[in-house]
């Protein structure tokens, strides 16, 4: 059984790469899921499907072609059977600290509500035995990448919090009820909240198993979008999720070049010669820009064979962190897997949120997360095949900070 996260920046092909990844499993017999996972729903359009999809339909499996279905998760639909309580407790709270009740109503949909409802239905498929692999087209990356995270958060919480502050909220309800207008939560809330935890229960451990869980990220050869696609290959190594290729999606053809698009082709050129530098050793798939949208199965199916050529698209394609991040004393280490790369001069140095390692001709850039933006590299070692970079706050940084305190 295989999940694999589609993900990547607005506009950049997560659903026809997902649409035309669950066509190519079908037609190779994977029984799949196409579960689309954010909330501007666009799978049913990908397969040309609107006037197909009946209002009942709406949330849920929807049978597109022979082994496959897709599911767009309707959050309306996943409040009222999951978060009742929650939801009702936090929209009653915003509306009490003076916002009004339509907005109040909205903002309770608190980012990731969307996901982890869409991550109780995997959870769901995976202990039914449902599907043989399941695509999640998620939403575009940042903040809501956040998402990964949730079930590892919430077993935190239900583990070392939600017990004592059941029994606070127990013990102090009748007395704060009479002091202040502001409610504390009902038992109902933390009965949702267990509910909820019992379901998601096993995914966090699924969403770190590599056999299981790999995430592609899907992105385009122009400057903003690779940097966005940086970090969230980053941040998806410190989640301890693995990433397992890159998709270069729309690159403009040889033919394509001339005229109007001749800036852009050449851009484009120079990004996918460099784009190694950002993903290796991680797998870079291209796929090029189509002549029209890819919409219907027939130009989903070109996409497919563009990108999947012979290769089965549930293997797994590459296995390993690429990197890793460790708190030490006084600062941080990155730990970077160059088994083919000698101990030469390393080079190192920070631009703005980036470590570049230059190594001989070997070159690496490495999104740093929020955390480690501040430090300045110190020096590097290689041990066992790994390139280890210290990190910390520089001497003139710290005499800085103190001045500025
Ligand atoms: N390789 C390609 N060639 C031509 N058009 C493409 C290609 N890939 C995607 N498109 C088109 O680009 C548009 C956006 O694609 P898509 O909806 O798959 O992106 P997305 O990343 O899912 O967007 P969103 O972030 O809004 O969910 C669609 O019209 C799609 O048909
Ligand atoms: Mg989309």
């Amino acid at each position: 059984m295989r999940i694999i996260l589609y993900t990547g920046k607005g506009g950049v092909g997560k659903t026809s790469i997902s649409a035309a990844t669950g066509l190519e499993l079908a037609r190779r017999g994977y029984r799949t899921l196409v579960m689309s996972v954010d909330p501007a729903h666009s799978l049913s359009d990908s397969f040309d499907l609107e006037k197909r999809l009946m209002d009942h339909e709406a949330g849920q499996l929807v049978a597109v072609a022979k082994n496959l279905w897709i599911q767009e998760v309707d959050v309306q639909e996943e409040i009222s059977r999951h978060w009742d309580s929650v939801y009702s407790y936090v929209s009653a709270l915003l509306n009490l600290s003076g916002l009004e009740q339509t907005l109040a109503e909205e903002l309770a949909i608190f980012p990731g509500m969307e996901e982890v409802s869409s991550l109780l239905y995997v959870n769901q498929y995976v202990r039914e035995k449902s599907f043989d692999v399941m695509l999640l087209d998620c939403a575009p990356t940042g903040e809501s990448l956040r998402f990964v995270s949730i079930p590892t958060t919430l077993e935190w919480y239900m583990s070392k919090i939600f017990k004592l502050e059941r029994r606070v909220a127990r013990l102090v309800r009748p007395m704060f009820n009479t002091l202040t207008s502001v409610p504390l939560p009902q038992e109902d809330y933390f009965r949702n909240l267990q509910e909820l935890h019992r379901k998601l229960s096993g995914i966090d451990k699924l969403l770190v198993d590599s056999k299981v869980t790999t995430v592609r990220l899907v992105t385009n050869p122009e400057k903003v979008v690779l940097k966005e696609t940086q970090r969230a290959f980053t941040y998806f190594c410190l989640y301890g999720l693995t990433v397992d290729a890159v998709i270069v999606n729309r690159i403009l053809p040889e033919e394509a070049g001339g005229g109007y698009f001749s800036a852009w082709k050449d851009t484009q050129r120079r990004w996918v010669e460099s784009v190694e530098e950002f993903f290796a050793p991680v797998p870079v798939w291209r796929v090029p820009y189509f002549q029209d949208e890819v919409l219907g199965v027939e130009r989903l199916n070109a996409l497919g064979k563009a990108l999947y050529g012979s290769r089965d698209p549930a293997k797994r394609y590459f296995n390993e962190a690429p990197y890793r991040f460790r708190k030490i004393h006084g600062g941080y280490e990155a730990r970077l897997r160059l088994p083919f790369v000698s101990g030469k001069d390393v080079d190192l140095f920070k631009k703005n949120d980036e470590l570049v390692i230059r190594i001989g001709v070997f070159k690496r850039h490495i999104s740093l997360p929020q955390r480690m933006m501040r430090c300045e590299p110190l020096g590097a070692r290689f041990e066992n095949g790994e390139l280890i970079v210290e990190l910390g706050e520089s001497h003139a940084q710290n005499k800085k900070g103190r001045e500025t305190a």
